[in-house]
Protein backbone atom coordinates (compact mmCIF):
# COMPACT_ATOMS: atom_id res chain seq x y z
CA UNK A 1 0.00 0.00 0.00
CA UNK A 2 1.26 3.51 -0.41
CA UNK A 3 1.03 6.31 2.24
CA UNK A 4 2.14 9.93 2.26
CA UNK A 5 4.62 10.23 4.47
CA UNK A 6 6.26 14.08 6.05
CA UNK A 7 9.92 13.84 5.01
CA UNK A 8 10.26 17.34 5.99
CA UNK A 9 8.77 20.34 7.74
CA UNK A 10 9.56 24.44 7.51
CA UNK A 11 8.69 27.27 8.84
CA UNK A 12 8.61 31.10 8.40
CA UNK A 13 7.76 33.90 11.05
CA UNK A 14 7.62 37.73 10.51
CA UNK A 15 10.53 39.63 12.44
CA UNK A 16 8.56 42.02 14.26
CA UNK A 17 7.05 41.04 17.30
CA UNK A 18 4.14 42.09 19.09
CA UNK A 19 3.86 41.47 23.35
CA UNK A 20 0.92 41.69 25.15
CA UNK A 21 2.29 45.14 27.07
CA UNK A 22 2.45 46.57 23.44
CA UNK A 23 -1.31 46.43 23.20
CA UNK A 24 -1.81 47.32 26.07
CA UNK A 25 -1.06 50.68 24.74
CA UNK A 26 -3.92 51.03 21.92
CA UNK A 27 -6.65 49.10 23.37
CA UNK A 28 -8.02 49.09 26.67
CA UNK A 29 -6.86 45.31 27.63
CA UNK A 30 -4.15 43.85 30.14
CA UNK A 31 -1.41 41.33 29.66
CA UNK A 32 -3.17 39.35 32.48
CA UNK A 33 -6.59 39.02 30.67
CA UNK A 34 -4.55 37.95 27.68
CA UNK A 35 -2.70 35.93 28.95
CA UNK A 36 -5.27 34.11 31.47
CA UNK A 37 -8.28 33.94 28.71
CA UNK A 38 -5.81 32.75 25.81
CA UNK A 39 -2.45 31.76 26.91
CA UNK A 40 -1.27 34.28 24.53
CA UNK A 41 2.36 35.97 24.84
CA UNK A 42 3.35 37.52 22.01
CA UNK A 43 2.73 37.15 18.52
CA UNK A 44 4.24 38.07 15.23
CA UNK A 45 3.44 40.73 12.91
CA UNK A 46 4.14 40.96 8.70
CA UNK A 47 5.80 44.17 7.93
CA UNK A 48 4.42 46.38 5.62
CA UNK A 49 4.79 44.45 2.27
CA UNK A 50 5.92 41.39 3.81
CA UNK A 51 2.93 39.14 2.20
CA UNK A 52 1.64 35.46 2.55
CA UNK A 53 3.03 34.16 -0.63
CA UNK A 54 6.75 35.84 1.41
CA UNK A 55 5.99 33.85 4.58
CA UNK A 56 4.78 30.60 2.45
CA UNK A 57 8.12 30.73 0.25
CA UNK A 58 10.28 30.64 3.12
CA UNK A 59 8.78 28.01 5.09
CA UNK A 60 8.58 26.02 1.83
CA UNK A 61 11.89 26.41 0.90
CA UNK A 62 13.05 25.23 4.37
CA UNK A 63 11.23 22.20 4.36
CA UNK A 64 12.27 21.36 0.44
CA UNK A 65 16.27 22.01 1.71
CA UNK A 66 15.75 19.80 4.63
CA UNK A 67 14.23 17.12 2.69
CA UNK A 68 16.44 16.98 -0.14
CA UNK A 69 14.56 17.61 -2.56
CA UNK A 70 14.49 19.39 -5.51
CA UNK A 71 11.64 22.25 -6.70
CA UNK A 72 11.32 20.61 -10.06
CA UNK A 73 10.66 17.39 -8.69
CA UNK A 74 7.53 18.35 -6.98
CA UNK A 75 3.75 17.39 -8.82
CA UNK A 76 2.40 19.51 -6.30
CA UNK A 77 2.21 22.29 -4.84
CA UNK A 78 -0.94 23.43 -2.14
CA UNK A 79 -1.29 26.32 0.06
CA UNK A 80 -3.85 26.62 2.95
CA UNK A 81 -4.98 30.44 3.29
CA UNK A 82 -7.58 32.59 3.67
CA UNK A 83 -5.37 35.70 2.93
CA UNK A 84 -4.23 35.14 -0.24
CA UNK A 85 -1.76 38.16 -1.43
CA UNK A 86 -3.90 38.61 -4.36
CA UNK A 87 -7.23 37.40 -5.39
CA UNK A 88 -5.84 35.25 -8.72
CA UNK A 89 -3.63 33.36 -9.37
CA UNK A 90 -3.55 31.58 -6.33
CA UNK A 91 -0.79 32.33 -4.01
CA UNK A 92 0.16 28.71 -4.59
CA UNK A 93 1.12 29.72 -8.03
CA UNK A 94 3.29 32.08 -7.43
CA UNK A 95 5.01 30.31 -5.07
CA UNK A 96 5.35 27.39 -7.13
CA UNK A 97 6.86 29.99 -9.88
CA UNK A 98 9.16 31.61 -7.14
CA UNK A 99 11.02 27.70 -5.92
CA UNK A 100 10.71 27.14 -9.81
CA UNK A 101 8.30 23.96 -9.35
CA UNK A 102 6.66 25.38 -12.54
CA UNK A 103 4.10 23.10 -14.87
CA UNK A 104 3.01 21.01 -11.73
CA UNK A 105 -0.80 21.39 -10.02
CA UNK A 106 -0.99 24.71 -7.81
CA UNK A 107 -3.61 25.86 -5.77
CA UNK A 108 -4.91 27.50 -2.43
CA UNK A 109 -7.61 25.30 -0.12
CA UNK A 110 -9.25 28.46 1.60
CA UNK A 111 -10.82 26.49 5.15
CA UNK A 112 -10.15 28.98 7.28
CA UNK A 113 -8.11 27.92 9.80
CA UNK A 114 -8.44 24.44 9.30
CA UNK A 115 -6.42 25.36 5.62
CA UNK A 116 -3.02 23.29 6.32
CA UNK A 117 -5.13 20.16 7.43
CA UNK A 118 -7.56 20.51 4.74
CA UNK A 119 -4.28 20.94 2.23
CA UNK A 120 -2.88 18.12 3.94
CA UNK A 121 -5.90 15.84 3.62
CA UNK A 122 -6.32 16.47 -0.59
CA UNK A 123 -2.81 16.11 -1.14
CA UNK A 124 -2.96 12.69 0.93
CA UNK A 125 -5.52 11.58 -1.80
CA UNK A 126 -3.32 12.26 -4.37
CA UNK A 127 -0.45 10.71 -3.34
CA UNK A 128 -2.20 7.48 -2.19
CA UNK A 129 -3.69 7.23 -5.60
CA UNK A 130 -0.48 7.26 -7.14
CA UNK A 131 -0.74 10.52 -9.42
CA UNK A 132 1.50 12.53 -6.54
CA UNK A 133 4.83 11.39 -5.96
CA UNK A 134 5.89 14.67 -4.58
CA UNK A 135 3.89 17.47 -2.35
CA UNK A 136 4.60 20.85 -1.12
CA UNK A 137 2.00 21.20 1.40
CA UNK A 138 2.09 24.45 3.65
CA UNK A 139 -0.40 26.57 5.37
CA UNK A 140 0.17 30.69 5.64
CA UNK A 141 -1.32 33.29 6.63
CA UNK A 142 -1.30 37.28 7.15
CA UNK A 143 -4.17 37.34 9.32
CA UNK A 144 -2.83 41.00 11.06
CA UNK A 145 -4.04 42.08 7.51
CA UNK A 146 -7.93 42.06 8.52
CA UNK A 147 -7.15 42.96 12.38
CA UNK A 148 -9.59 45.89 14.01
CA UNK A 149 -6.26 47.15 15.80
CA UNK A 150 -9.38 49.16 18.06
CA UNK A 151 -11.44 46.41 18.83
CA UNK A 152 -9.94 44.64 21.81
CA UNK A 153 -12.23 41.08 21.60
CA UNK A 154 -9.99 40.54 18.06
CA UNK A 155 -6.68 42.19 17.95
CA UNK A 156 -5.46 40.55 20.73
CA UNK A 157 -5.80 36.87 19.06
CA UNK A 158 -4.24 36.65 15.70
CA UNK A 159 -1.03 36.79 14.39
CA UNK A 160 1.19 35.73 10.85
CA UNK A 161 3.08 33.08 10.15
CA UNK A 162 3.67 29.93 7.70
CA UNK A 163 4.66 26.19 7.90
CA UNK A 164 5.18 23.67 5.42
CA UNK A 165 5.91 19.63 4.57
CA UNK A 166 7.37 17.74 1.69
CA UNK A 167 5.02 15.01 1.32
CA UNK A 168 6.32 11.56 -0.49
CA UNK A 169 4.52 8.65 -1.49
CA UNK A 170 6.38 5.66 0.90
CA UNK A 171 5.39 2.02 0.95
CA UNK A 172 6.11 2.90 5.30
CA UNK A 173 3.20 4.21 7.03
CA UNK A 174 2.51 8.08 6.75
CA UNK A 175 -0.80 9.35 6.91
CA UNK A 176 -2.84 7.17 8.52
CA UNK A 177 -6.38 8.94 8.53
CA UNK A 178 -8.06 12.42 7.57
CA UNK A 179 -11.29 13.69 8.91
CA UNK A 180 -12.53 16.82 6.88
CA UNK A 181 -15.51 18.49 7.87
CA UNK A 182 -17.69 21.55 7.21
CA UNK A 183 -20.62 23.30 8.66
CA UNK A 184 -21.77 26.48 6.87
CA UNK A 185 -24.97 27.12 9.06
CA UNK A 186 -22.33 28.75 11.23
CA UNK A 187 -21.02 31.08 9.25
CA UNK A 188 -22.06 34.11 11.14
CA UNK A 189 -20.28 33.43 14.39
CA UNK A 190 -16.82 33.67 12.35
CA UNK A 191 -16.57 35.30 9.23
CA UNK A 192 -14.88 38.30 7.35
CA UNK A 193 -18.51 39.76 5.49
CA UNK A 194 -16.07 41.88 2.47
CA UNK A 195 -15.03 40.12 -0.65
CA UNK A 196 -14.70 40.15 -5.09
CA UNK A 197 -18.40 39.41 -5.25
CA UNK A 198 -20.45 41.29 -2.98
CA UNK A 199 -17.92 44.10 -2.93
CA UNK A 200 -14.63 44.89 -0.64
CA UNK A 201 -16.48 47.94 1.28
CA UNK A 202 -17.63 47.06 4.65
CA UNK A 203 -19.24 50.73 4.53
CA UNK A 204 -20.94 49.91 8.02
CA UNK A 205 -18.02 48.28 9.84
CA UNK A 206 -15.39 50.38 7.80
CA UNK A 207 -13.38 47.65 5.94
CA UNK A 208 -11.65 44.27 6.04
CA UNK A 209 -12.43 42.93 9.50
CA UNK A 210 -12.97 39.85 10.98
CA UNK A 211 -16.13 39.37 12.88
CA UNK A 212 -16.48 36.83 15.36
CA UNK A 213 -19.02 35.77 18.13
CA UNK A 214 -15.86 34.45 20.81
CA UNK A 215 -18.11 32.66 23.47
CA UNK A 216 -19.88 30.94 20.86
CA UNK A 217 -17.28 29.99 18.88
CA UNK A 218 -15.23 28.46 22.13
CA UNK A 219 -17.68 26.87 23.03
CA UNK A 220 -18.64 25.15 19.80
CA UNK A 221 -14.74 24.38 19.39
CA UNK A 222 -14.22 22.55 22.55
CA UNK A 223 -16.90 20.14 20.96
CA UNK A 224 -16.14 19.68 17.73
CA UNK A 225 -13.24 18.86 18.68
CA UNK A 226 -14.38 16.10 21.59
CA UNK A 227 -15.87 14.39 18.76
CA UNK A 228 -13.58 14.79 16.06
CA UNK A 229 -10.68 12.66 18.15
CA UNK A 230 -13.18 9.85 18.71
CA UNK A 231 -13.77 10.00 14.95
CA UNK A 232 -9.75 10.50 13.81
CA UNK A 233 -8.88 7.54 16.58
CA UNK A 234 -11.77 5.26 14.96
CA UNK A 235 -10.69 5.84 11.33
CA UNK A 236 -7.16 5.15 12.14
CA UNK A 237 -8.50 1.95 13.84
CA UNK A 238 -6.13 3.34 17.06
CA UNK A 239 -6.51 4.14 20.79
CA UNK A 240 -5.73 7.30 22.94
CA UNK A 241 -2.70 5.51 24.39
CA UNK A 242 -1.23 5.00 20.66
CA UNK A 243 -1.04 8.80 20.12
CA UNK A 244 2.04 10.38 21.18
CA UNK A 245 1.61 13.74 20.59
CA UNK A 246 -1.11 16.05 19.80
CA UNK A 247 -0.66 19.11 17.58
CA UNK A 248 -3.61 21.06 17.73
CA UNK A 249 -4.89 24.50 15.98
CA UNK A 250 -3.68 27.17 18.40
CA UNK A 251 -6.13 29.81 19.02
CA UNK A 252 -6.49 29.08 22.23
CA UNK A 253 -4.94 27.53 25.27
CA UNK A 254 -7.86 26.70 26.73
CA UNK A 255 -9.44 24.97 24.09
CA UNK A 256 -5.96 22.48 23.84
CA UNK A 257 -6.40 22.06 27.19
CA UNK A 258 -10.09 20.80 27.16
CA UNK A 259 -9.23 18.32 23.95
CA UNK A 260 -5.45 16.83 25.98
CA UNK A 261 -7.85 15.97 28.58
CA UNK A 262 -10.28 14.27 26.24
CA UNK A 263 -7.62 12.55 25.16
CA UNK A 264 -6.56 11.74 28.58
CA UNK A 265 -2.91 13.16 27.63
CA UNK A 266 -0.97 15.34 29.44
CA UNK A 267 -0.19 19.02 28.77
CA UNK A 268 4.02 17.84 28.12
CA UNK A 269 3.19 16.00 25.44
CA UNK A 270 1.01 18.17 23.66
CA UNK A 271 2.58 20.58 21.25
CA UNK A 272 1.61 24.35 22.42
CA UNK A 273 2.84 27.56 20.67
CA UNK A 274 -0.22 29.80 20.91
CA UNK A 275 1.94 31.54 23.71
CA UNK A 276 4.50 33.12 20.97
CA UNK A 277 2.55 32.99 17.94
CA UNK A 278 -0.90 33.79 18.62
CA UNK A 279 -3.65 32.33 16.31
CA UNK A 280 -1.80 32.38 12.56
CA UNK A 281 -5.11 30.40 11.58
CA UNK A 282 -3.96 28.01 8.74
CA UNK A 283 -0.03 28.39 9.87
CA UNK A 284 -1.08 27.53 13.31
CA UNK A 285 -0.51 23.65 12.78
CA UNK A 286 2.18 23.19 10.35
CA UNK A 287 4.39 26.13 12.37
CA UNK A 288 4.13 24.09 15.90
CA UNK A 289 4.95 20.46 13.69
CA UNK A 290 8.04 22.64 12.80
CA UNK A 291 8.71 23.83 16.05
CA UNK A 292 8.32 20.20 17.86
CA UNK A 293 10.25 18.49 14.91
CA UNK A 294 13.24 21.15 15.46
CA UNK A 295 12.96 21.05 19.41
CA UNK A 296 13.71 16.84 18.83
CA UNK A 297 10.54 16.49 20.69
CA UNK A 298 8.90 14.70 17.93
CA UNK A 299 10.96 12.12 16.31
CA UNK A 300 10.46 9.05 13.81
CA UNK A 301 8.06 6.34 14.13
CA UNK A 302 5.46 8.50 16.71
CA UNK A 303 2.27 9.29 16.15
CA UNK A 304 1.21 12.46 15.57
CA UNK A 305 -2.56 13.60 15.86
CA UNK A 306 -3.08 17.39 13.97
CA UNK A 307 -6.31 18.84 14.24
CA UNK A 308 -7.92 21.84 13.70
CA UNK A 309 -11.38 24.32 13.65
CA UNK A 310 -12.45 27.64 12.38
CA UNK A 311 -14.48 29.75 10.05
CA UNK A 312 -17.63 28.10 7.98
CA UNK A 313 -17.22 26.16 10.37
CA UNK A 314 -14.61 24.21 9.10
CA UNK A 315 -12.61 21.53 11.44
CA UNK A 316 -10.18 18.64 10.17
CA UNK A 317 -7.77 16.05 11.36
CA UNK A 318 -4.78 13.82 10.52
CA UNK A 319 -3.48 11.13 12.57
CA UNK A 320 0.22 10.12 10.89
CA UNK A 321 3.34 8.38 11.73
CA UNK A 322 6.22 10.85 11.97
N1 LIG B 1 -9.05 42.73 27.16
C1 LIG B 1 -9.79 42.94 28.24
N2 LIG B 1 -11.10 42.63 28.30
C2 LIG B 1 -11.65 42.07 27.21
C3 LIG B 1 -10.92 41.83 26.05
C4 LIG B 1 -9.55 42.19 26.04
N3 LIG B 1 -8.76 41.97 24.97
N4 LIG B 1 -11.73 41.26 25.13
C5 LIG B 1 -12.95 41.13 25.70
N5 LIG B 1 -12.89 41.64 26.97
C6 LIG B 1 -13.98 41.70 27.95
C7 LIG B 1 -15.34 41.61 27.34
O1 LIG B 1 -15.78 42.87 26.89
C8 LIG B 1 -16.17 41.09 28.49
O2 LIG B 1 -16.50 42.18 29.31
P1 LIG B 1 -17.91 42.23 30.09
O3 LIG B 1 -17.92 41.01 30.98
O4 LIG B 1 -17.83 43.51 30.83
O5 LIG B 1 -18.96 42.18 29.04
C9 LIG B 1 -15.18 40.22 29.29
O6 LIG B 1 -13.87 40.58 28.81
C10 LIG B 1 -15.37 38.72 29.15
O7 LIG B 1 -15.62 38.38 27.82
P2 LIG B 1 -15.91 36.90 27.41
O8 LIG B 1 -16.32 36.91 25.97
O9 LIG B 1 -16.79 36.23 28.37
O10 LIG B 1 -14.48 36.23 27.58
P3 LIG B 1 -14.07 34.74 27.31
O11 LIG B 1 -13.62 34.10 28.56
O12 LIG B 1 -15.07 33.99 26.47
O13 LIG B 1 -12.78 34.95 26.38
C11 LIG B 1 -12.18 34.87 24.06
C12 LIG B 1 -12.92 35.62 25.16
C13 LIG B 1 -12.38 35.57 22.75
C14 LIG B 1 -10.70 34.86 24.42
C15 LIG B 1 -12.68 33.41 24.01
O14 LIG B 1 -14.08 33.40 23.95
C16 LIG B 1 -12.15 32.65 22.83
O15 LIG B 1 -10.96 32.37 22.75
N6 LIG B 1 -13.04 32.25 21.91
C17 LIG B 1 -12.63 31.49 20.75
C18 LIG B 1 -12.01 32.40 19.75
C19 LIG B 1 -11.28 31.66 18.71
O16 LIG B 1 -10.54 30.75 19.01
N7 LIG B 1 -11.45 32.06 17.47
C20 LIG B 1 -10.78 31.50 16.37
C21 LIG B 1 -11.25 30.13 16.14
S1 LIG B 1 -10.34 29.44 14.85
Amino acid sequence: MTFARIVATGSALPERVVTNADLEKIVDTSDEWIRTRTGIRERHVAADGETTGDLAFRAGQQALADAGVKASDLDMVILGTTTPDIVFPATACLIQDRLGANGCMAFDVNAACSGFVYALGVANNFVRTGQVKRALVMGAETLTRMVDWSERETCVLFGDGAGAVVLEASDEPGILATCLHADGGYKDLLYNPVGVSVGFTDEKNHGVRIKMRGREVFKIAVKTFDALVGETLAAAGMQESDVDWLIPHQANLRIIEATAKRLGMSMDRVIVTVDKHANTSSGSVPLALDAAVRSGRVKRGQNLLLEAFGGGFTWASAMLRY
